[in-house]
């Protein structure tokens, strides 16, 4: 029965200057605030520091009000063998069957041609959002004017940039005014090499909307109305269609055949249906492409990418004709299995956490120290792997075998069974279904 506490709703829990309290003082306050057992919660707090202070202060000052540290396993799947290179990949999750799945899936294939991957493009995108109230054609012929000195205001921000080869690609001068009144955009395409690309876009673009404010206010065909642009924003999107990569698996259908697959050309069939049931119908296409960002989270995690940027941009791009569907596809002729992968990702390999985060540096390096198009590579084919773990089993054994006998040693844990308890039960579960009551069960009948 839920029970009203007075005292809580009452409680006075604001407060300011916060983050400027010490990390000791904002838990002090945090304890006071919310713990009825203020010893324990501390505890807990302070075992979760690292024991090296230099490596904990690193950690703490990646974002403000830092109190402790969030543990997610990192696991590693082996025996990729992708394009003829083989790789170990990292993976930071929490779920229990995604390292497992990605391990199974690299092992079936690696005895059939591996995957195959290949980058089709890496071109990113910025805005900058406007609103003009005029004459369309004069904001052109300003557009057409002031575009040169876009390009050259930012040289201090592209120099480094284009000396590798990379920099700003074009700017164009959008009317959006069908979907909203007087808003238009200067719309900007990047090439960012190995960097994610999110300061270097965003301080170009925050540069072309402090040249193209001024400059109008000086474009001699403009009324006063139309000189004085307001910029709403400058940003880049996570929305990346040119920033695409495909992986692939195929072979010959008769080369299925494994322990669990007696049946080649019925498993094909059956696939192939999984992947067009993900195609057309919208409530399976999200779970089916869930189970395919299991693979690319956790490596894009490992690897210090920022999952919320290449989340958005999957989903966006899984919706690109009108409706969500699956981002793999299948297709069983002339004797050929081939299930492949089309997506985009916008990853660095330099910059932000990578030369930062000891784990991530110790992840590329566990990859070979990848470019960013490598590393668009691997984390497509964890994504096509997961999938193919994932449709194997749902369309052979079903799902829930697999996921509750990873799960049976988070229940082993949640019931703090001993080593003991849980070799023997393990055992046990080898030749029994894993159900959250029956190993419940289970662990009573043991402990009587
Ligand atoms: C679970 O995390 C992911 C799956 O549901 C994916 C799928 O259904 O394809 C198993």
């Amino acid at each position: 029965m839920f029970v009203f506490s007075k005292n809580k709703t009452h409680m006075r829990n604001t407060i300011s200057g916060f983050s400027k309290f010490s990390k000791s003082e904002k838990i002090e306050w945090l304890l006071n605030t919310y713990f009825s057992d203020k010893d324990s919660a501390r505890t807990l707090v302070q075992r979760y520091w690292n024991t090296d202070e230099k490596l904990q202060k690193l950690h703490d000052e990646f974002i403000e009000n830092t109190i402790t540290n969030y543990y997610l396993p990192l696991g590693v799947a082996p025996n990729f063998l992708i394009n003829d290179t083989f790789y170990t990949i990292p993976m930071a999750i929490e779920e229990s069957s995604v390292v497992a799945a990605a391990s199974k899936a690299s092992k079936f294939w690696l005895n059939r041609g591996g995957f195959k991957a290949e980058v089709l493009s890496t071109e990113k995108i910025g805005q900058v959002h406007f609103i003009y109230k005029g004459d369309f054609e004069k904001l052109q012929s300003f557009f057409a004017h002031v575009k040169p000195k876009l390009i050259s205001e930012t040289a201090s921000i592209t120099k480094n940039m284009e000396r590798r080869g990379g920099g700003i690609l074009d700017i164009e001068l959008r009317d959006k005014t069908s979907d909203l009144p007087n808003y238009y955009q200067l719309h900007a395409t990047f090439e960012t090499l190995d960097a994610m690309g999110a300061n270097f876009i965003n301080s170009c673009l925050e540069q072309f909307a402090s040249t193209f404010k001024n400059e109008a206010q000086s474009f001699e065909n403009f009324t006063t109305e139309e000189k004085n642009i307001s910029i709403v924003m400058s940003i880049l999107s996570n929305y990346v269609p040119q920033c695409l990569v495909r992986a692939e698996v195929s072979c010959k259908v008769e080369d299925l055949k494994s322990k669990d697959i007696p049946n080649p050309e019925e498993f094909a069939q059956k696939f192939k249906q999984a992947v067009q049931i993900a195609e057309v119908e919208t409530y399976r296409a999200v779970t089916h492409n869930k189970g395919i960002m299991n693979g690319i989270d956790a490596v894009v995690l490992a690897t210090g990418n920022d999952f919320r940027a290449v989340e958005a941009g999957v989903h966006a791009y899984a919706s690109k004709d009108g409706k969500y569907s699956s981002l793999t596809h299948c297709s069983v002729e002339n004797g050929i299995f081939k299930f492949w992968i089309e997506i985009p990702l916008a990853l660095g390999t330099v910059g932000g956490l990578t030369s930062l985060h000891p784990l991530v540096k110790f992840s590329l390096e566990m990859l070979q120290k990848p470019t960013a198009k490598d590393l668009m590579k691997i984390v497509a084919v964890a994504g096509l792997a997961q999938n193919f773990a994932a449709l194997k089993s749902l369309t052979t054994t079903g799902i829930q075998e697999g996921h509750m006998k990873m799960h049976l040693m988070n229940i082993l844990n949640q019931f703090e069974a001993t080593e003991t308890e849980k070799v023997k039960l393990i055992e046990h579960f080898k030749k029994n279904v894993v159900t959250h009551s029956a190993v419940v069960e289970a662990i009573e009948r043991i402990r009587k």
